[in-house]
């Protein structure tokens, strides 16, 4: 069936509409490269009598989504050289048709999306909060290879183009026209209008100086300082970014532009073959498989928890991008009625004015609660300061800042919550506390209303207890800073209902995070992980080990920040509650270590109280604090050097990762490292703890682990998945 259709319209303009059968999404694979193709030398011939062409798209929310990445994933780099080829060769008989030629953006345009635009001599764009100009291939560990990083510079200017090819940006039409990535705006409707009066502005005269003097300044000052920063970012973990760089250096360096694509391809034939862009592209399709994913009844498991399995977890064939599956909007009737539910959030503090404001900006309505009229008024403070940098990042518009702002009401008084969805309790984490919101709640909520909690790592199961309402009772856990992680545990407990864990699912899908499906089981999943890794951070420490070496190890490492540096942020008395939470749970291999309950006590709570094991400027610059290296006993020997400073924080996550895994709290290896890589931030390109443990071999994993356990501590003892696997030479992952 045809990817794409042509009309003419009656001056002999044509428009070129890309309209893939049966999907809700356009994408380039090499049957529509191939009909493209064929279509362009068509519209080329004199006697076609074309005079202009307009490219454009049937679907609501994207114009087209960039390569066949599922193909991608497993061509050899012959397959990819040729489909780079087959790619190039149909843009650039774009850039060279004889009339003009203009694309009317409407939806994502994004990768192969929006390389096919800048083969066009004009770009009109809606103003749609679903349409998007960019190219994100760097962040699969690939680069734009047709015609992106050629083009771009071309068009824009080397540093501009560098911005969004380094940082894989997808501005929004707004800042799109800023940039001069798109030359016009219109309403959807008048797009093509739009399209046709660029058309009258004829070929794009082509302006990119190629002067020595440009040429100069590029290698004397731009090329060293984006190369100092590609590295400071990326610790060299992440070769897409710096290929893209000399790629775009070097093909923007003289006007030959054949020579540039040839660059492009050889590159990207290239990564494809790493490690880590292999890691990047599974991770890609872990995050399109949570938009999808679905809940349903299944009999219960052993200790009666209904667990989610793998009948339950099913991708739905052919479900649109990221809309939640139509077989699940059957299932749940309430949601399917709007678009995002009406909400309560209880607790005004870091988690729930983050909640609220992400809700709000999502298009729900939120009534936010708190003890007090002064607390819900900070919290309420902390929702417009979030909108207000917002508007400063382009991420809204004034309107867009002000309807979600509006949308919030605070409420620093006992409300009806009839009419609501959901309530989201984000109290303190203090069980006796939280248990007397949910005894509240029965008399406040609707009959169907769903009673979730963001605890961090406390029984949803007891918590339900206390409530008429146990299988209503559901935890959606959030991720702080909730605007930034898109990550979401959707925590079942024993009493859960099926439609409850569905109706949960769904809502963070539709408010655009990415759920994981875990057991309730102390600290979740991430928390889990998460806490032995952090503790042991501050055991280090402790014993006398640098906040800068200990950070800096794990920075190296991959992780986007210190574990120290990550306490601070989460707040010195939070991370000690949960750890108190989770040692109980875990007393053989978890203890609360001694440096937390001194933090708590000196005051020293992290950013929030503007020091904790760093001091935070009025611009949130962080320097480590003496204070807290004060509080610290005698040192008794050296402080392992930075090398065993990552064994020793990293092993204790896999061992953690593979007993979670061992005891059903997630269904799958991927969801594990999935969810530690959207939660944590856990270096991305190594995939996940898992896969991490993959590349090393059980085998090395168990041995350094049992080292660990004879020389640092018994808790270091490799758990019994790790060392079957190890015996028996099996990995996590067949592929
Ligand atoms: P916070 O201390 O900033 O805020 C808690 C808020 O709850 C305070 O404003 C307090 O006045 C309010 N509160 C206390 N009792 C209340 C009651 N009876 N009714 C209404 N409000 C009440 O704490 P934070 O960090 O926002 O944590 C809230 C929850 O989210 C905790 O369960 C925590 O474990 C969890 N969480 C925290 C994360 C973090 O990084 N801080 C991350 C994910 C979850």
């Amino acid at each position: 069936m045809p990817n794409l259709r042509t009309e003419t319209l009656e001056d002999g303009i044509c428009v070129l509409t890309f309209d893939r059968p049966d999907s809700s999404a356009n994408i380039f694979d090499t049957a529509t490269l191939a009909e493209l193709d064929a279509e362009i030398d068509r519209l080329a011939k004199p006697e076609t009598g074309a005079k202009g062409l307009i490219l454009t798209s049937a679907k609501a929310t994207i114009f087209v989504a960039g390569a066949d990445l599922r193909g991608v994933q497993t061509m050899s780099p012959e397959q990819m050289s040729d489909f780079m080829t087959l790619g190039q060769t149909v843009f650039s008989k774009i850039a060279a048709l004889p009339f003009p030629t203009v694309a009317a953006i409407h939806g994502a345009a994004v990768g192969g999306g929006c390389e096919v635009c800048l083969a066009c001599d004009w770009r009109v764009a809606s103003p749609d909060a679903c349409t998007k100009v960019g190219l994100p291939e760097t962040k699969l560990g690939l680069i734009p290879a047709w015609g992106g990083c050629t083009r771009l510079p071309r068009l824009l200017s080397v540093p501009r183009a560098l911005d969004i090819i380094l940082g894989g940006q997808t501005p929004s039409a707004r800042h799109a026209l800023k940039l001069g990535l798109v030359d016009d705006i219109a309403p959807r409707e008048h797009l093509i209008h739009a399209a046709l009066a660029a058309l009258k502005h004829g070929k794009h005269p082509n302006s990119f100086a190629h002067s020595s003097t440009m040429n100069a300044v590029v290698d004397a000052f731009i090329a060293p300082q984006a190369r100092h920063a590609v590295m400071a970012k990326t610790h060299g973990h992440y070769p897409a970014v710096q290929k893209a760089l000399e790629v775009v250096l070097k093909g923007s360096s003289s006007s030959d532009e054949a020579a540039s694509l040839k660059l492009e391809r050889e590159a990207i034939t290239e990564l494809l073959t790493l490690d880590s862009t292999k890691n990047l592209l599974r991770l890609f399709f872990l995050q399109e498989r949570a938009k999808k994913i679905t809940f349903a009844a299944q009999p219960q498991g052993r200790d009666g928890t209904p667990l989610p399995s793998a009948g339950e977890r099913s991708e739905v064939a052919g479900a649109a991008e990221s809309a939640p599956s139509p077989a699940a909007a059957l299932r749940s009737p309430r949601t399917a009625r709007s678009a995002v539910p009406t909400c309560a959030v209880i607790g005004a503090g870091v988690m729930g004015s983050g909640v609220a404001q992400w809700i709000s900006s999502r298009g729900g309505r939120v009534i936010l609660r708190d003890v007090d009229a002064a607390r819900v008024a900070a919290g309420m403070g902390n929702i417009a300061g979030l909108y207000a940098s917002g508007l400063r990042n382009r991420t809204f518009t004034e309107r867009e800042a002000r309807d979600g702002r509006d949308r919030v009401s605070p409420a620093p008084a006992e409300v009806p919550l009839r009419n609501v969805d959901i309530v989201i309790e984000a109290a303190v984490e203090k069980m006796g506390v939280k248990k007397t919101i949910f005894r509240g709640l029965d008399e406040l909520v609707g009959d169907d209303t769903i009673l979730a909690t963001n605890t961090s790592a406390l029984s949803i199961t007891e918590l339900a207890a206390a409530t008429k309402h146990p299988r209503r009772v559901v935890g959606l856990h959030f991720f702080n800073p909730v605007h930034r992680m898109q990550l979401v545990e959707v925590v079942v407990g024993r009493d859960t209902a099926p439609e409850i864990a569905q109706r949960a699912l769904q809502f963070a899908q539709r408010i655009g995070k990415l759920p994981v499906l875990v057991k309730d089981s102390p600290g979740f999943l991430v928390n889990r992980i998460l806490l032995p890794y952090l503790t042991e951070a501050g055991a280090l420490f402790w014993g006398g080990a640098s906040i800068k070496d200990i950070d800096a190890a794990m920075l190296d490492f991959g992780m986007p920040m210190g574990p120290l540096r990550l306490i601070d942020e989460v707040g010195a008395d939070v991370a000690l509650d949960v750890a108190a939470t989770l040692a109980a749970a875990f007393p053989n291999r978890l203890h609360v270590p001694d440096v937390l309950p001194a933090m708590v006590s000196a005051e020293l709570l992290g950013r929030k109280a503007g020091k904790g094991f760093y001091r935070y400027g009025k611009k949130g610059e962080a320097k480590p604090n003496k204070e807290a290296a004060q509080l610290r006993p005698p040192r008794l020997g050296r402080p392992p050097g930075r090398d065993e400073l990552e064994k020793r924080m990293v092993l204790l996550m896999v061992n953690e990762a593979a007993r979670c895994l061992e005891e059903g709290i997630v269904e799958t290896p991927g969801d594990v490292d999935f969810a530690m890589v959207m939660g944590t931030g856990f270096a991305p390109f190594l995939g996940g703890p898992l896969r991490y443990s993959d590349s090393q071999s059980a085998a090395k994993i168990v041995a350094e682990l049992s080292r660990l356990a004879d020389e640092a501590g018994p808790h270091y003892a490799p758990c019994a998945r790790l060392r079957e696997m190890a015996e028996a030479g099996k990995c996590f992952y067949e592929n």
